[in-house]
């Protein structure tokens, strides 16, 4: 009798051992990179592309100003806020009151779209889109050994090239101690500002990341540098996924892991014991995410991803009717993504970081090129079942990364769990401020880290 129970629990332990060996190898199986052909996003069916590069200024009508004016004065007044609520029923509308005085009394578009004006743009048609990039050289003298390299900087929603202004210039400029400069390229995503939207279904992170890499392949850089944060982040994975070849180093100020291995491994086993994934220094930079994530992230957080994943279109009629609606809905998110804690004050926090002037320039860029909904259908092309059947959150980068990690960031990943993603690691730092929009908020920083990263691959 006994020895047919320990027969019987034999079998179960050796079934066990054999399931779990079998699924652990059927999820560490990395699928097959995809090939895509040049996809055509223009109206219609192909036709012949005149592929030459013309300069480009922020020159927006009379009339659309004078539209937004209107609009502005007209506005019906705003539902008050509860009594004492600060941020936690979206934004308030005494915040929004002032942001939208000082829009109608002291923005001025004639300065903006001057100092909108400072870098060179232009645009370029791939796969049939107009395509808008500042494009900054750096002015150094021929003597000095300063290398310039390129490099691509890529945005993300609802931000816009407008991040980088005062990141470009640290760029661009050799600083003290630094042997190498930056060429910088920084292209609005397609659909997103003054970069035409396409016409068709199907644009997500992958071809946004085509899309990129022959905009380089046009302007002679075959082999470049890519920074980027939230959809530029997953541009700049999808780049070194698919063009490793091209992509000499990437850098990242939202690296995530998302394949199937990373997501047990950091939900579940970092759920139940987090010292089982993270050193002791990490565990208080991703611990509370587990705790945090069901109410405060999922709940309260993310609605706005599932409304633009499913229908951008429907949402976006309103926004793209009121700018104050606009500004309300983009600027929220510059309070509670820069720092959760400003939820609870009544000025958003946002003055501590930004001014309304470096805010309303970036609606601005939706409103006057009236592509918030055209923005917000990026979600969608991103998180369908066809798109993720293609698998590319399973391949890992093999390219040089870097992966910043702001303190206020929305969800950060330890090292263990990154390192599945990224197999050639070469830096995390860990920054004690900065949120989510590290170029817009803390631009030193950022640059800094790009910098030191570069030094350890060129
Ligand atoms: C806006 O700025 C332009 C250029 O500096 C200036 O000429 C104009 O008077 C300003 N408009 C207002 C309303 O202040």
């Amino acid at each position: 009798m006994g020895l047919i129970l320990k027969g019987i629990f034999g079998l179960i332990l050796a079934f066990t051992f054999y399931s779990v060996i079998t699924i652990y190898t059927k999820l560490s199986t990395v699928p097959k990179t995809p090939v895509y052909e040049d996809i055509w996003w223009g109206k219609g069916d192909p036709a012949k592309e005149n592929t030459n590069i013309k300069p480009f200024k922020v020159d927006i009508s009379k009339e659309i100003i004078d539209d937004l004016k209107y609009r502005l004065q007209h506005a019906v007044p705003f539902q008050q806020p509860l009594e004492g609520v600060k941020q936690h029923y979206g934004m308030n509308t005494n915040l929004l009151t002032k942001i939208v005085d000082y829009w109608k009394n002291n923005y001025n578009w004639t300065e903006r779209q001057e100092f909108l004006n400072q870098f060179p743009q232009y645009t370029i048609s791939i796969q049939g889109l107009k395509i808008h990039y500042i494009h900054v050289k750096p002015q150094i003298n021929k003597q000095s050994n300063i290398k310039v390299l390129p490099l691509m900087l890529l945005h993300g929603w609802p931000g816009s090239v407008r991040e980088f202004y005062e990141l470009i210039p640290l760029l661009t400029t050799p600083q003290k101690g630094r042997k190498v400069v930056f060429e910088v390229i920084a292209p609005s995503l397609p659909g997103y500002g003054f970069s035409e939207a396409s016409n068709k279904p199907g644009l997500n992170t992958a071809r946004a990341a085509q899309i990129f890499k022959n905009l380089m392949g046009k302007l002679g850089f075959n082999m470049f540098y890519v920074q980027g944060g939230d959809w530029g982040a997953l541009i700049v994975n999808r780049l070194s996924i698919l063009y490793p070849e091209n992509i000499l180093g990437a850098h990242s100020n939202m690296c995530s892991c998302m394949s199937t291995i990373c997501n047990i491994k950091f939900w579940l086993l970092g759920g139940i014991c987090p010292s089982l994934i993270g050193t002791k220094e990490e565990i208080p930079q991703f611990s509370p995410i587990f705790k945090k994530f069901v109410q405060d992230l999922l709940f309260l957080e993310m609605g706005y991803m599932h409304l633009q994943a499913t229908k951008p279109d429907t949402v976006g009629v309103a926004l793209r009717d009121s700018p104050v609606g606009l500004a309300a809905y983009i600027i929220e998110k510059f309070t509670s993504w820069t720092n959760p804690e400003w939820k609870n004050l009544d000025d958003g926090g946002l003055t501590r970081k930004f001014t309304y002037e470096k805010l309303l320039d970036n609606v601005m860029i939706y409103w006057v090129t009236r592509s918030i909904t055209t923005s917000q259908r990026f979600y969608a092309e991103n998180f369908n079942k066809a798109f993720m059947a293609e698998g590319l959150n399973e391949i890992p980068v093999t390219v040089p990364t870097a992966c910043a990690r702001f303190k206020h960031e929305l969800s950060i990943q330890p090292k263990s769990i990154l390192k599945h993603g990224y197999l050639n690691l070469v830096q995390t730092t860990d920054f004690e401020d900065g949120g989510h929009f590290a170029a817009f908020e803390v631009p030193d920083l950022l640059a800094n880290d790009v910098y030191d990263f570069i030094k350890k691959v060129v």
